[in-house]
């Protein structure tokens, strides 16, 4: 068994824009190993608390904690080395479009201090291999299904080994049964492993993949006991 490392902890955080509050008295906490579904209506909420746990959104009161960091005082200066301890993944991928696979990734190794080219051409080729993208590292991301992209922003995600991946509407932009297969493969990166906090408004993934589910709504969140039939 794992070490039921507690990697994130929020206790009556309250999140917020500026001076307007979204959610209110959020109490969450992520262990090692987890995989989370934050579901929930457009607008209730579950971006902002993404954002709260990578920095950008603010947390006003209550206690808010990944790994070491407070992440109700964050400084600037502690963002990057907070991202790097996250894989973000988005619903719009956030790729460069006009470079190939493996110059989107090689730009993340250079600016996370991989300084030794072999290194970092042999860590991407493993990524892209976890991804079930291998051989692709020269294709242009606009060449690239919206399947193949998500796999891409994956890869990046996965490049520094991160604690805890979070997927923001990561099916989003992915026809139905696209939208699966890059479901199996964050199913596969759990089951080796990897902890995830996926936030979705799509009710028939929730009910295919067996997690725990945290629904925003009215400004709070809550743990749905059971889910579907
Ligand atoms: N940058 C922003 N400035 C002001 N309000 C925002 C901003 N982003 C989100 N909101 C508001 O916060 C609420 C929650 O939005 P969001 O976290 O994006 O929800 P979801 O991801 O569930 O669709 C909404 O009322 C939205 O209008
Ligand atoms: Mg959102």
């Amino acid at each position: 068994m794992g070490s039921n490392q507690l990697l994130l902890s929020l206790q009556s955080a309250d999140i917020g824009i500026r001076n307007e509050v979204i959610l209110k008295k959020v109490s969450l906490e992520v262990t090692k190993g987890d995989y989370l579904f934050l579901i929930g209506k457009t607008g209730s909420g579950k971006s902002s608390l993404l954002k709260a746990i990578y920095g950008d959104t603010h947390i006003s009161t209550g206690s808010a904690r990944f790994k070491t960091f407070d992440l109700t005082k964050l400084r600037e200066s502690e963002l990057p080395t907070l991202r790097r301890k996250l894989g973000i993944v988005f619903q719009d991928f956030r790729l460069l479009d006009d470079r190939n696979v493996f110059d989107n990734l090689d730009v993340v190794l250079k600016a996370t201090g991989w300084k030794s080219k072999t290194d970092r051409k042999n860590r991407i080729l493993e990524t892209l291999e976890k991804v079930g993208i291998s051989g692709k590292q020269e294709r242009f991301i606009h060449h690239l299904s919206g399947g193949e992209k998500q796999r891409v922003a994956i890869a990046r995600a996965l490049l520094n080994d991160p604690e805890l991946i979070i997927a923001d509407e990561p099916t989003g932009n992915l026809d139905p049964e696209t939208a699966l297969e890059v479901m199996d493969l964050l199913e596969e990166l759990h089951k080796k492993g990897n902890t995830v906090i996926l936030a979705t408004h799509d009710y028939r993934l929730i009910k295919r993949y067996n997690h725990p589910v945290i629904r925003c709504e009215n400004q709070e969140i809550h743990r749905l006991e059971s889910v579907g039939s």
